[in-house]
This record gives C-alpha cells, sequence and structure tokens, in this order.
C-alpha cells in the first residue's frame, strides 16, 4: 500500500468495546473514509467478525478487515493521517505520540494525555472554543484532542448552559455507572450481580477535575479551571450501558424554574455547522417523574446518526437554594467514540485536520 492510495483513517484498540463503537460510527461516515482497523498483539491474524463483541453485527463493509498489530511507522507510511485511539490507558500516549510526530492527528480516548499543555480535552458544545486557540501549524506535528472522562461528558454539558443563568456554588454528584465503563470483559460477573460497587479507582478525581477543566476559562491548553467545588461520589451498577448521575447544585436564588428549563431546552451551540455527529439538541429535556432511565434514555439523540449522542436531564425540582436533577449519557457513545467522532468533526469544520 503507497501513502497515495493507502487508508487515511485508522482505528486504534479496534478489538475493544469503544473501538467497536468507532468501527460502527465510521463504517459509514459522510466526512471520513473507511478506516483500517488496529488491534493489539493477540489480534494477530484476525478478522473484525471474529473479535466482535456488540449485540448488533458488525458492519458489512468492515466484517472482513484485518484486525492485526500496526506500529505508528506503518500507518504513517501507508497514508494514515487521522487516527482515533481506544487504546488502554497506560499504553496509550507511546503510541498516540509517535503518530503525532508523524503528522498524524489523533483523537483519543484513553487518559494517558489528559491535562498535558497543548492537548485540549474537549466537549465541543461545551468548550469547543479551545480547539481555535491552538496553533495551526504545530512543527508539522499532528493535533492531539482527548475526550473527557464518560461521566464529566454529562455532568458538563448539563451545567454548561446553567453557567449564564445561576451563580453555582458548589456541585455534588453522585453516580450510577454502568458496566461497559469498564471496558470489555470488565467487572468479573460474581462481583456486581445482586450488588452495587461504591468504588471505581480514580473516577471520583477526574470526575471533579475534568468537569471544573471543561467549565474553565482562559484561552490556554489546561485552561484555568472553573473555581466551583465538584463533590463526587462514583458507584458502578449492573446496567450494560449509561451512566445516570444525581446532581445538587447550591446556587444564589435566582432565575425561576421554567427558566432553568428553557436555558436547557435551547442549547444547541453547534446549530449551523452541520457536523454529522451532533445531535441536533445535545440536552433532552425528561418531564416524566420516572426518567431519565438507563434502560429507556441512554440512545438519545437525533438525527439517526448522533444516537446516544444527546444527554438526558430529568426530575428537576428547584428550591431555591439548592437545584437537583438527574442526567444520563451514554458513557460509550458520547463519552467515548461518539465524543471523539464529534471532537474530530469539529476540528474538520475549523479546517484542523490533514484531510
Ligand atoms: N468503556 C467506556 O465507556 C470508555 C469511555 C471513555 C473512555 N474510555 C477509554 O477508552 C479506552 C478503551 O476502553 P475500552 O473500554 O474499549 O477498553 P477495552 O475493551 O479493554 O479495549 C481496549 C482494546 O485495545 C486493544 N489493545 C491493547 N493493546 C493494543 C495495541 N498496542 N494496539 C492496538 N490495540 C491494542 C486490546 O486488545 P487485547 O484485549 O487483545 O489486549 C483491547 O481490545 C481506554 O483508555 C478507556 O479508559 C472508555
Amino acid at each position: 500500500v503507497t501513502a497515495r492510495d493507502g487508508p487515511a483513517v485508522a482505528v486504534l484498540g479496534a478489538t475493544g468495546y469503544i473501538g467497536q463503537q468507532f468501527v460502527r460510527l465510521l463504517a459509514e461516515h459522510p466526512q471520513f473514509p473507511l478506516p483500517v482497523l488496529v488491534g493489539g498483539p493477540r489480534a494477530k491474524g484476525r478478522t473484525l467478525q471474529e473479535v466482535w463483541q456488540l449485540p448488533e453485527p458488525p458492519p458489512a463493509n468492515l466484517a472482513a478487515a484485518d484486525v492485526g498489530p500496526r506500529s505508528p511507522a506503518q500507518l504513517a507510511a501507508s497514508g494514515v493521517r487521522l487516527a482515533f485511539s481506544a487504546l488502554p490507558s497506560g499504553t496509550a500516549a507511546l503510541t498516540e505520540r509517535e503518530l503525532s510526530r508523524r503528522g498524524v492527528a489523533v483523537f483519543s480516548n484513553a487518559a494517558d494525555l489528559r491535562g498535558t499543555a497543548g492537548v485540549p480535552l474537549l466537549v465541543p458544545e461545551v468548550n469547543g472554543q479551545l480547539l481555535r486557540h491552538l496553533p495551526r501549524r504545530n512543527g508539522g506535528r499532528g493535533l492531539i484532542v482527548n475526550n473527557p472522562n464518560c461521566s464529566a461528558t454529562g455532568l458538563a454539558i448539563a451545567l454548561r448552559p446553567l453557567l449564564g443563568i445561576l451563580r453555582i456554588r458548589e456541585v455534588h454528584v453522585a453516580t450510577y455507572q454502568a458496566l461497559s465503563g469498564a471496558g470489555y470483559p470488565g467487572v468479573p460477573s460474581l462481583a456486581i450481580t445482586d450488588n452495587v460497587l461504591p468504588y471505581i479507582p480514580e473516577e471520583e478525581e477526574k470526575l471533579a477535575s475534568e468537569t471544573r477543566y471543561l467549565l474553565g476559562q482562559g484561552r490556554r491548553t489546561p485552561p484555568t479551571p472553573w473555581k466551583v467545588p465538584v463533590w463526587a461520589n462514583c458507584a458502578r451498577v449492573a446496567t450494560r450501558d449509561g451512566h445516570l448521575e444525581a446532581v445538587t447544585i447550591r446556587a444564589e436564588a435566582g432565575p425561576s424554574r421554567s427558566r432553568i428549563l428553557a436555558a436547557w431546552r435551547e442549547f444547541h451551540p453547534l446549530d449551523g455547522f452541520e457536523l454529522p455527529t451532533a445531535p441536533l439538541r445535545p440536552i433532552e429535556l425528561r418531564e416524566e417523574v420516572d426518567r431519565p432511565q438507563p434502560l429507556r434514555d441512554r440512545w438519545a439523540g437525533a438525527p439517526a446518526r448522533a444516537r446516544g449522542m444527546a444527554v438526558s436531564v430529568g426530575r428537576v425540582r428547584w428550591e431555591p437554594p439548592m437545584l437537583r436533577f438527574f442526567v444520563l449519557s451514554h458513557n460509550a457513545i458520547r463519552g467515548g467514540a461518539g465524543g471523539s467522532v464529534l471532537n474530530a468533526e469539529w476540528a474538520k469544520a475549523l479546517d484542523r485536520l490533514p484531510l
């Protein structure tokens, strides 16, 4: 394969849970060509079909694709200019930096480079402006963009429209996080059946610090964090997909309940950019007394390409100075592969991609 006719896009970690979500989203993408799929050493000689774990069948146009390992040098030499990374944390940094050195833009889910200077942690609806301030020519290096922790993503989207109307003093959040957040095969079945695990390593720290990063200020990467404290309690529960979060905010008495609901309903900062994976309404408000629920609301988002990209907000109670609500977001789509694909579409819209 030569650089001219080789693949322009790659999925790294294509054998894993997030990797397979990338494959679904990129199998028919209106802006990006079909990706080459890259697995770890154990995937040598195997096809996508053989490693597939999601309930729906693999995309027909990629089912027979090889998912064996390929080095950054091989990928760059074969023409790859854009890589989506679903590599395990701890092993991702080396590969991602090596690709960037070779001029490949990297959109990553792994935590390794989060918070590094020059590597934005991005949710376009929340802090999309950060990308505009990065140097356009970076010594020939490819851009590296991370998406934040999956539970921070949902919380930051729900909080963003409130900043203009509420003077928030502190945020408390308790999570009910799905099993798929731990990847495949994830938590042992005997540890979680008939159980709730009130500890997810490093999750509370990430949820607090990344939410404050996303709502932070300034043109630098990393920005000056949001000054409001975020207190998190994180638990793993036996749902498949979708992180539910109970949020309690102490704010100064201010707007009416209907004004708060309107701020969520009218939040659509990406309108007009025509990003294929952006949901028309990033926040879907549920008025029923018992929503949102992971089973019923995890796939919120329209049009069809954006299913799983909207967060659902419900059970809103405003008893000044306390605001309480639940927010639900699909950890593997909005908080994972879909978030990265949207980041790449946003970078393309801002003319920051090498393809
Ligand atoms: N799950 C979520 O909801 C979620 C959300 C946001 C972010 N993330 C992050 O996304 C990343 C992937 O998570 P996941 O849940 O998809 O984990 P996962 O299911 O364990 O998938 C990781 C995959 O990467 C493969 N791999 C290992 N070394 C590799 C290499 N050198 N080159 C290519 N592939 C390699 C692994 O293959 P082998 O098993 O054969 O080693 C595995 O299939 C992690 O960094 C995670 O923290 C996950």
